[in-house]
């Protein structure tokens, strides 16, 4: 028995891991604390400072309380809420679940945990991509087989059909995530077209011997971030077949950078809806009625919504135009530093290739020299499952003005001038 309190509780609790995202973030805000200068490049979160809610939404949640909408909502959502979104499905990405196939949670995490709980049974196959965000928690909660299909800087670490194939036998559930957290990247219409051929082939196969076919979770969160010229693709788009294999997730946790604000939805085959809706009930993981009710407002407006959602992706293109010139300057000027085009979400692919100049083995050690030598705090892919020692990390600019994204990138370059 350890010093804690191991012996009273399940296996299943204490194999549960800290997440190593938080404990970074943790040091940070101690060093803020401290008054060191730190740019937090490492939240994956929205301060409000930078990134409010739209105002409307906010205007429309207070008259909700004020309306004494407090009571129990309906375990699946509001109706009006459930047919906005519906809608917003249909309009953005083609795919009709109808009101029925969608069901509301408090963001995006209950809905993820209820789709893995809904198809895998326990020593069944979960196939994700690495780097990825947190499915490494989900297989041990799940206690399920661990698949993980390695990405790399030519794939822009997004996972390949190649990849899935070679595993497609043992999974019963894929997930993927495009724009990728951690990543900012995305699936083109002919890689996402590619990875659907690879789950039909094998559902077909599957169809003949009556085997339970492979499910797809395709979780969405940041699909209306994209960069200038990037279309979000949706495996529906793209394969019409796999309607009846793809569980859908998104949130206004990203969309509208709510995040504290507790709503997702996942978007399923009607047919599917039953047990989730009872899941979710059990769970209690309603968002708040008035957190639904601003909701079901603002998507019943598409066209409000989509020039909200150029605004911001203006204001995140501002950052990351910042990061891209003095990545690129800094490449250029032969610097060992690397990125990978942002594409979409909040994130940036950033290579430090540090090893030799600092003398050091590990990816912690160049995150702890940025931290400390440039006052910058990013989170090595290795708190994504990336176990190699490469030098890739997240930045996030989440939480970060435009002024400070300029100032970080001049106290980085100083620093490496000292080592180079
Ligand atoms: C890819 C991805 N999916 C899901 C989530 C969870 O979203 P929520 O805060 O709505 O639970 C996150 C949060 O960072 C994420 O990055």
């Amino acid at each position: 028995m350890g010093s804690g309190g191991e012996w009273y509780l399940s296996d299943l609790a204490n194999g549960i891991e800290r997440s190593r995202i938080l404990s970074i973030a943790t040091q940070v805000k101690k060093m803020k604390a401290e008054g060191k200068l730190v740019t937090a490049f490492t939240f994956g979160d929205f301060s409000p400072e930078q990134f409010g809610v739209p105002q409307s939404f906010t205007e429309e949640l207070t008259a909700a309380v004020k309306q004494n909408q407090t009571n129990y909502p309906p375990a699946a959502g509001l109706p009006e809420l459930r047919e906005s979104l519906s809608n917003w499905m249909i309009h953005k990405y083609g795919l009709n679940v109808g009101s029925e196939g969608i069901i509301v949670g408090s963001g995006a995490r209950p809905v993820l945990f209820a789709s893995f709980k809904l198809f895998l049974e326990p020593g069944e196959g979960l196939a994700h991509g690495v780097p990825a965000w947190n499915n490494h928690y989900y297989v041990h909660l799940n206690s399920a087989i661990d698949i993980a299909i390695q990405g790399d800087s030519e794939s822009r670490f997004l996972p390949t059909a190649d990849g899935i194939r070679a595993r497609i036998s043992e999974i019963r559930v894929l997930i993927l995530n495009s724009p990728l957290n951690p990543t900012g990247t995305c699936f083109t219409a002919n890689e996402l077209g590619e990875i659907c051929d690879v789950v039909l082939e094998e559902n077909e196969k599957r169809r003949k011997v009556g085997k339970k076919p492979v499910m797809l979770v395709y979780d969405q969160v940041y699909s209306t971030m994209t960069a200038k010229g990037i279309e979000h693709v949706h495996p529906v788009q793209v394969r019409p077949d796999m309607f009846e294999f793809t569980i859908t997730l998104d949130a206004i946790s990203k969309s509208l950078t709510a995040t504290g604000l507790r709503l997702g939805w996942m978007a399923l085959p009607p047919k599917l809806a039953g047990p989730v809706i009872a899941l979710i009930g059990h769970m209690g993981s309603w968002p708040a009625r008035p957190v639904q009710q601003a909701a079901a407002v603002t998507y019943s407006d598409p066209i409000k919504l989509e020039s909200y959602f150029e605004d911001l992706d203006s204001r995140i293109s501002a950052r990351m135009e910042i990061l891209f010139k003095n990545f690129s300057n800094m490449k250029d000027a032969g610097f060992p530093v690397d990125f990978i085009p942002p594409q979409g979400g909040i994130y940036l692919s950033t290579r430090f290739n540090l090893f030799s100049a600092l003398g050091v083995n590990t990816n912690e050690e160049i995150r702890l020299w940025l931290l400390n030598e440039a006052g910058i705090a990013v989170i090595p892919f290795q708190a994504f499952g990336l176990e190699e020692e490469s030098g890739w990390f997240r930045i996030s600019i989440g939480a970060v003005s435009v002024e400070e994204v300029s100032e970080a990138m001049i106290r980085l370059e100083n620093a490496l001038k000292i080592i180079h």
